[in-house]
């Protein structure tokens, strides 16, 4: 029996576009019954966890071998017939259907570039169908409640972002003392033109990573860290009481398999702790992103216990948003809060569960961009219906970064009952 509930769809398809990179990838519109259409396009990373979805790819010479033509063979012979055969009742329905048709458990077949765009047009049109705003549909599926998220502008960029030789990938600026995300947008922006005016005295010429941020022409964190404190200051705000720091050190990338290349120099997992206890102890950092590879588990647990009680542990190669991943990540007691990145599953619904996994295990959450990305902006929706209070999407310049915070601009607008988040405080 089919409710007015139901999503009924007449029409699937994709077309190729272009990233933030430059790099092909994927938009898909799925069309209602009622003759609407929805849309939803795949981001892409550059430093991707080893357990990731995996991207489908053309190979070969076009576009450098990254063209996603086959993908949009996928969705035209194999995605439409089927997802267009009756109606569907749920979200997940359709998610399972597309791991069925994949048949790989991780999206290696028909990518994980083709499910997730399919999937986010597809929750638009769930929301739709239940004429509610899709961050309520979002917080429906979780019973969670509603709230802006402080936005984690990603200020300095280095790692795999940048061609400068910062071995941390990205120097955060979160505005937790912000009142509304309108204070908060406006912090992260003055804060970004103070940065700019202190790394060019400083540096003079100045490049630009993947996600916005300034990628001066140096090795030294501190440095990083001195500047962004003057510039928070030079802004006319209070590092640690306005604006915290945060740091995504993606550690996989200066990783040789035993020792970790930080200022030229090899370190072991136990100096590369002393560094950031250090770090945190000198500087407003309050949350560490992937501060170890993936596979040195005992170093994240030593990190935990060092700093896990003042310090948010953050898990994003590591957990590669995996319901289970965090379940036994939490058991291991190896991070304190998951990143929640939905193409790096692969469906809408397997990110509700790693979110699902983590309110269970009582870990915060942060969703978060990729490098590669489009304007697409479900991801700001989806961190305001989630309730996580966390989310990073770049500096706050560049159309595909700033589209997601002015997406939560235009959420306050249309909700002003949905507070700030405060969870500094608790
Ligand atoms: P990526 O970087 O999108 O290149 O993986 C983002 C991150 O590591 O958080
Ligand atoms: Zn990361």
């Amino acid at each position: 029996m089919t409710t007015n509930q139901d999503v009924r769809l007449t029409g699937v398809s994709a077309e190729q576009i272009l990233d933030s990179r430059g790099h092909p990838t994927l938009q898909v519109e799925v069309v209602t019954a009622d003759g609407l259409s929805f849309f939803g396009s795949a981001p892409s990373g550059a430093s991707t966890g080893e357990h990731e979805a995996r991207e489908l790819r053309d190979g070969g010479t076009d576009f450098r071998g990254l063209g996603v033509t086959k993908a949009m063979t996928f969705v035209d012979s194999q995605i439409e017939p089927v997802l267009t055969e009756k109606a569907w009742t749920t979200l997940d329905q359709i998610d399972g259907t597309l791991a069925a048709l994949d048949g790989t458990g991780n999206f290696a077949k028909i990518g994980a570039n083709t499910a997730v765009a399919v999937s986010i047009a597809c929750a638009r049109a769930f929301a739709h169908q239940q004429r509610i705003p899709l961050h309520q549909w979002v917080s429906e599926q979780l019973g969670t409640t509603p709230v802006m998220p402080v936005p984690h502008f990603n200020v300095v960029n280095g790692g795999a972002h940048a061609a400068n030789d910062l071995a941390f990938q990205e120097f955060l600026i979160a505005p937790t003392g912000a009142r509304t995300i309108s204070d908060a947008i406006q912090m992260g922006a003055e804060i970004y033109a103070a940065l700019e005016s202190e790394l060019r005295s400083r540096f003079g010429a100045l490049g630009v990573g993947d996600e916005g941020g300034f990628a001066p022409d140096t090795d030294d964190e501190n440095q990083v860290l001195d500047v962004l404190v003057r510039s928070i200051e030079r802004a006319g705000l209070s590092p640690g009481l306005n604006v915290r720091l945060a740091l995504d050190a993606a550690a996989n990338s200066f990783y040789d398999g035993k020792y970790y290349r930080l200022h030229g120099r090899w370190r072991s997992a136990d100096d590369l702790l002393e560094r950031y206890v250090h770090l945190a102890a000198n500087y407003p950092i309050w949350s560490i992103e992937d501060p170890f590879d993936e596979s040195d588990r005992d170093a994240w647990r030593d990190i935990v216990d060092r700093l896990g009680s003042t310090v948010q542990i953050l898990g994003d190669d590591i957990f590669v948003t995996d319901a289970q991943r965090i379940r036994v990540g939490a058991k291991e007691g190896i991070a304190n809060a998951a990143l929640i990145k939905p193409n790096q599953v692969g469906t809408v619904t397997q990110t509700l569960e790693a979110l699902r996994a983590a309110q269970e295990v009582g870990f915060r959450t942060m969703v978060s961009h990729r490098s590669g990305e489009t304007l697409d902006t479900f991801i700001a929706d989806l961190a305001v219906g989630a309730g996580t209070g966390q989310l990073k999407a770049g500096a706050p310049a560049r159309g595909e970064r700033v589209a997601k915070y002015n997406r939560l601009t235009r959420l306050q607008k249309l909700h002003p009952e949905l507070r700030y988040a405060h969870w500094w405080a608790d």
